[in-house]
């Protein structure tokens, strides 16, 4: 699975943003048709983003599309319209508001109706934005709802609405931090999502930072969320991927501990035990998921 750093998400009715993005070094583009489109430009959006999808090079880029939430009039053909037309160019699908694990086997199974029709020749993942209430107190059965889903994504600015929080900006963390709740306001939710997360074995994403003309607020903020086992982080902007690659970038000593994690399992596997202790914890069939992402992560990343 390659890195996911940074996810630089991009209006999916502005064309020339989208060029932008493909020639960044953002890890992921993701190609945005729920909250930065305005309502008159949903259909628009979406034949822009088919369009740009089957003719732009992206080279190697990872491209994914975040879906209008289903339960808008737009959702549900926004998955169809751009899995059937351009899905083979579509490495993962960003479900926004997901709030009950039947919004997944929903996606899911729509998946697996256009594969079997002939229309994907291979299988696309699910990413589930976790950002309302419900969301949260479902991220258990969400997160292991489906096989395709490889990453969690907390989305500040909805959850902030969602609970009734004072908003600062899109992003809650990093700005202005101390003079609206002391500690870390969004402690409790993000590390929900990454505990949950990460014993299914998927990746978490944080919420971007709002406030582009910000480098410290942003650096800050990547490092909060870095700090508590985020993977990665989106950027709104192509000024905030640097930044972003900079702190998500696995260090030596992660790779270090990924390997004897695999070796660990391995060995333990051939003994006939699926779980085992490296440097006094617990790793097992999840946490060996999570080494072997970081392992490839590295690798493509050329840092063995
Ligand atoms: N993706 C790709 N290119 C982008 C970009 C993005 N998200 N945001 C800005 N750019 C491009 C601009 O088109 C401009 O290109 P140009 O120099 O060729 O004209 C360049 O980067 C500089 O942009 P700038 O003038 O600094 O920003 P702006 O005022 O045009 O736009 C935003 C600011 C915030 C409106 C814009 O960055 C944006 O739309 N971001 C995405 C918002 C989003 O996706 N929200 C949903 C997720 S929470
Ligand atoms: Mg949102």
């Amino acid at each position: 699975m390659k890195p996911r750093r940074s996810v630089l998400s991009v209006p999916g009715h502005v064309e020339k943003m989208h060029l932008k993005a493909g020639q960044s070094n953002a890890d992921v583009v993701m190609l945005d048709l729920e909250d930065s489109v305005p309502l008159d430009q949903k259909e628009i959006a979406r034949s822009q983003v088919i369009r740009s999808l089957r003719t732009n090079d992206w080279k190697e880029k990872v491209v994914t599309v975040r879906i209008n939430g289903l339960d808008t009039p737009y959702g549900y053909r926004d998955l169809l319209s751009v899995l059937e037309d351009a899905g083979n160019r579509v490495d993962a699908v960003v479900v926004p508001k997901v709030n009950t694990a039947g919004d997944i086997h929903f996606v899911d199974r729509m998946m697996t109706g256009i594969e079997m029709a002939g229309m994907l020749s291979r299988p696309i993942a699910i990413e589930a934005s976790i950002e309302t209430a419900q969301g949260l107190q479902n991220v258990r059965e969400i997160a292991a709802a489906s096989e395709r889903t490889i990453s969690l994504v907390f989305g500040i600015a909805d959850y902030s609405a969602s609970v009734g929080a004072r908003l600062v900006s899109i992003s809650g963390h990093g700005e202005k931090e101390a003079e609206i709740y002391p500690g870390h306001r969004w402690h409790f939710a993000l590390s929900r999502i990454i505990m949950t997360a990460k014993a299914n074995g998927l990746m978490v994403i944080d919420a971007p930072y709002g406030n582009f003309k910000d480098p410290d607020g942003l650096a800050r903020s990547a490092a909060m969320a870095c700090a508590i086992g985020c993977n990665g982080k989106w950027a709104i902007h192509p000024g905030q991927v640097e930044e972003i690659n900079r702190v998500f970038t696995p260090s030596l000593e992660d790779i270090q501990l990924a390997v004897k994690v695999l070796d660990a399992i391995a060995d333990a596997s051939s003994h006939g035990r699926g779980a085992v202790a490296v440097e006094g914890r617990m790793v097992d069939q999840a946490t060996a998921r999570l080494a072997g992402q970081l392992y490839e992560q590295a690798k493509y990343l050329k840092l063995l």
